[in-house]
């Protein structure tokens, strides 16, 4: 049994792959670009983690959500534990999804209107002040985060020949923020359990940051714009934790800014996170750690004991296993180790 990793980019899975290594968990990769899915077959036992990313379109995987929709379904089908499942991805792939469901649970979140299709854009953004934001609705690593001073400039930028509409053609139109301070704060959950809290300066990383992918495995320009919040002991924590249970959600990182005017207010859900290995080493406890930990145990809970009978419909023919899924470009399966 393993630990399957459903993702679409192999370069995110070093540190994952060493992370599992090191707590002696047994991981495979499903990538999930593009691949078959055989609905007849079932899947191998074992414990799946979701980590389709919102921007899996922009690395040549238009299909990856729409793919991992299906596997997901399909998974939970045969009632096999998804971490961060189905109901995850949806948040993950939409930010009215998280602001409706934050705002619902009595968050603060900006103001928010979402426009479908291009013709409509220029008037409903008169409707917001200026400046405002706007941003895809699939996002993930800053997609389409622009501040814009006037209604006008905003009609230039739809108009420019660089335009790039959004993957699934939803705009928002956001109240923007001010900040307090410049920055922004990341809370890191996993498993029912704050790890820690990150800031990322919004005065050098501008509004195109994204503490997540801008810190991608080996890239050295995030250095100095992320650090470690120190002693973050606030409310607003166990309130994440509790949304993130009552949605479903075991591992992810939620993002707020502190307003000039005092509000605390959250604007995104961060569900497939790549931690960052400065603040990893900085931080009293490893994200990367917890996770091991935490889907090791997941795996290690469904263990069958000796001599007992695997449960009718979960067994998997020998060989069957990890081929009802072909995913197109996936690495070999095995225990991919990090370099
Ligand atoms: N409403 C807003 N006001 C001010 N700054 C914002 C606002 N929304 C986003 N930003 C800035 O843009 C960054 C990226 O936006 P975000 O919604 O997190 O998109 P993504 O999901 O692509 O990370 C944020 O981290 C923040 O610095
Ligand atoms: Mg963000």
């Amino acid at each position: 049994m393993n630990v399957y990793v459903i993702h679409e980019n192999p370069d995110w899975y070093a540190p994952l792959a060493a992370a599992f290594d090191a707590a002696g968990v047994p991981h495979e990769q499903w990538l999930l670009g593009e691949g078959v899915l055989d609905l007849g077959a079932a899947p191998p036992d074992g414990v799946f983690w979701s980590r389709m990313s919102a921007s899996a379109h922009t690395r040549g995987h238009p299909h990856a959500k729409d793919l991992t929709r299906g596997v997901l379904c399909w998974l939970e089908s045969h009632g096999r534990r998804v971490v961060n499942g189905r109901r995850v991805l949806e948040l993950e792939m939409s930010k009215v999804d998280q602001l409706a469901a934050l705002r619902a649970a009595g968050f603060d979140v900006p103001r928010t209107v979402a426009v479908a299709g291009l013709a409509e854009l220029p008037a409903a953004a008169r409707k917001l002040p200026v400046p405002f934001i706007s941003k895809h609705n699939q996002g993930g690593k800053g997609l389409g985060v622009r501040l814009f001073e006037s209604h006008d400039e905003f009609d230039a930028y739809l108009a420019a020949p660089g335009y790039q509409a959004p993957a699934d053609g939803i705009t928002l139109l956001q109240e923007y923020l001010r900040a307090a301070e410049p920055r922004i704060t990341r809370v890191e959950l996993v498993g029912g359990e704050f790890i820690y809290a990150i800031t990322a300066d919004t005065a050098r990383g501008g509004f195109e940051l994204c503490p997540a992918d801008a810190c991608a495995v080996g890239e050295a320009a995030g250095r100095g714009l992320f650090a470690l919040r120190a002693g973050f002991d606030h409310p607003v924590i166990g309130r994440y934790l509790d949304f993130a249970a009552s949605q479903g959600i075991d591992i992810a990182g939620f993002e707020f800014i502190e307003t000039v005017d005092g509000r605390l207010v959250t604007y995104d859900v961060n569900t497939t996170t790549n931690y960052n290995a400065g603040i990893e080493s900085a931080a009293p406890r490893s994200a990367l750690r917890a996770v091991a930990g935490f889907l090791g145990g997941l795996l290690a809970g469904q263990a069958v004991p000796a001599g007992q009978a695997v449960p009718a419909g979960r067994a998997t023919p020998a060989g069957q296993a990890g081929q009802a899924v072909q995913a197109r470009q996936a690495a070999p399966a095995g225990r991919t180790q990090g370099g």
